[in-house]
């Protein structure tokens, strides 16, 4: 049997988690776990940073980030890449006046590949284009983009997901509940795209009526025929769910503090509701938590939040590897 590897859509950028199709997320799930073995020995990590050493990556990014950015830093040293890095514009020429279009056309002139986080909807993707029309195309990676995308944490969720039901049917069937601001939410976004492509999903969204989820998700949903429930009722919502996705306020997008006026509280996963929750119920939080999630969760064995964030260095791990097409140099196993 031909290794299904060679059939998969290879992607230039990593924009939207629109771009991905089933066949790139099965072969992306197993490549991923594949990796991880490789952390196991020395030999095997010092394997991993031979495939990339000759290559630089450059992170940009404009929006507090904590995971997004280590776990992406930590992928490019085990790849063996070097990183440079600009977190504050007030350090960069962008000071002095200079376009986003230009500095990020000045990155591509030294790197092979740029992360970026931005405030700005649709920035990844401008660049990207822009960056096409020139002699240094290199790829973007878009690792969140204001309240539209984080296609990068949909890859992780959906890796946590995956590994989470391989012995209880994988993903197809489940009830997935997300909880919380699911209006500005860009986790919500990506990762309901991904889940579009695992027939027979079923989402509750459970959020105050003010963070109710946007036309736009909606009618993906509606055109790709999956069934979606939006409802207010937090307690029925968890108790039926095979995993709950918990989220934060996103007030970092408030135009005059609005999100003071809404009422949170009964949308916060708390110790108390446990013993509601199904046995294999998957626990998940893209993170950071605020009051939303109560850390007296985290020793339950279904708080998976932790091992997701971990997972989100090695899917990112994985991801850099099919970008700069080395991925070819990891042994797999038929698929
Ligand atoms: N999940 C996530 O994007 O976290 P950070 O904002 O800390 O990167």
């Amino acid at each position: 049997m031909r290794n299904k590897h060679l059939n998969i859509v290879r992607p230039k950028h990593i924009l939207s988690a629109s771009q991905f199709d089933r066949p790139f997320l099965d072969y992306f799930n197993q490549l991923t776990t594949t990796i991880r073995r490789f952390d196991k020995t020395k030999e095997g990590l010092m394997y991993l940073q031979s495939l990339l050493c000759h290559k630089r990556a450059m992170l940009y990014f404009t929006q507090p980030s904590t995971r997004t950015f280590l776990s992406f830093q930590s992928a490019s040293q085990i790849v063996g890449m070097k990183t440079s890095e600009i977190r504050d514009t007030s350090t960069s020429s962008e000071r002095k006046g200079e376009t986003i279009d230009d500095s990020l056309r000045t990155f591509s002139s030294y790197v092979d590949i740029i992360i970026m986080r931005s405030p700005v909807r649709g920035l990844c993707d401008h660049i990207a284009s822009i960056l096409d029309q020139t002699d240094r195309p290199v790829p973007i990676i878009n690792a969140g983009s204001g309240p539209d995308e984080h296609p990068t944490q949909a890859l992780l969720d959906i890796y946590t997901l995956d590994r989470s039901f391989k012995n209880i049917g994988g993903i197809e069937g489940k009830t997935i509940c997300m909880v919380g601001d699911l209006k500005r939410g860009r986790t919500v976004r990506s990762l309901s795209r991904l889940l579009t492509l695992y027939p027979g999903t079923k989402i509750l969204f459970a959020s105050p009526e003010a963070f109710k989820i946007e036309d736009d998700l909606r009618t993906m949903l509606r055109t790709k025929k999956v069934e979606f429930i939006e409802t207010t009722e937090f307690k029925d919502a968890i108790a039926s769910a095979d995993a709950i996705y918990m989220t934060r306020i996103q007030d970092e997008y408030d135009v005059s503090g609005e999100s003071k006026a809404v009422d949170y509280s009964n949308f916060c996963l708390k110790e108390s509701h446990l013993k509601i929750l199904k046995d294999h119920c998957v626990i998940m939080h893209p993170l950071p938590r605020r009051d939303e999630l109560d850390s007296k969760i985290d020793n339950d064995p279904r708080a998976k939040y932790w091992r997701q964030e971990r997972n989100g260095m090695w899917t990112r791990v994985a991801l850099m590897t099919v970008l700069m097409d080395v991925d070819r140099n990891i042994m797999l196993p038929e698929l």
